[in-house]
């Protein structure tokens, strides 16, 4: 039987499922939601289309979840800082135990939304997720997919405007940097350009969402 541990106190219902038969294989998945724009969020309805996907295409698999935007998580203290090594936080253990993770990114002022920042403040540890080295940080993730959906008012796609974007660099700097290569971004941009935009730009997301190749983005450990 696989091993199930509860992480995160018995108020929230997140399992860490870790296979203790040889040959088996639990894929755990985790989904990010973080648009504070409840249903109307473009981000929250198309990660809900990864997620069936998802689904589909590993019925076994652990689900955990996480909606920053109607749960938002309080900023990082240097109480909490202090507290790591002595104080389980379910927020890294979740992530750590995550073989696939589904992230939503409203872009906020040409970067990532706050409630967003708060999670990755909690990822990004030393000792956890990277170490530090004589020869610099390395990253400690190795073997996960991330796909992050974004969704923006301007379209960032032509060069003129690629600079301005600090949203996808900085969430790719971030999981290279924990040792994370492989990153999908499916973009639903241009949504506030007119009346019109915002019913294609999510249908070519949604496009590219159905094309996903979901058995070769996943790389499990045997
Ligand atoms: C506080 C705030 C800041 C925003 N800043 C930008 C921005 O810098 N660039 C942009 O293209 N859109 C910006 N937008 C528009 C959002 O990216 C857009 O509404 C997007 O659909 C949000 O994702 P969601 O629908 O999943 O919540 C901003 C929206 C808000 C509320």
């Amino acid at each position: 039987m696989p091993r199930q541990s509860l992480i995160g106190g018995p108020d929230l219902a997140y399992f860490v499922v870790t296979p203790t038969e040889p040959g088996v294989t639990i894929m755990n998945i985790l989904h990010i939601d973080s648009s504070i724009f409840g249903d109307n969020s473009a981000t929250k309805h198309l990660s809900a289309q990864v997620m069936a996907r998802l689904g589909a295409a590993y019925p076994g698999a652990n689900i955990m979840t996480r909606d920053l935007g109607a749960d938002p998580l309080p900023h990082l203290t240097g109480a909490d800082v202090a507290a790591r090594g002595t104080v389980a936080d379910p927020v890294l253990a979740e992530f750590k135990a995550a073989n696939i993770i589904v992230i939503c990114s409203p872009m906020y002022n040409f970067g990532i939304s706050s409630q967003l920042k708060a999670w990755i403040d909690r990822i990004g540890v030393a000792g956890e997720t990277f170490r530090y080295t004589a020869e610099g940080p390395a990253g400690l993730m190795q073997g996960k997919q991330v796909i992050v959906l974004t969704a923006r008012g301007s379209d960032f796609s032509a060069p003129a405007f690629a600079a301005m974007d600090h949203q996808e660099p900085h969430l790719r700097t971030f999981f290279a940097f924990i040792g994370v290569d492989d990153v999908t971004f499916i973009h639903a941009q241009g949504l506030a350009l007119s009346p019109d935009a915002r019913g294609p730009a999510i249908a070519k997301a949604e496009a590219q969402i159905a094309a996903l190749d979901l058995p070769s983005i996943h790389r499990i450990a045997a």
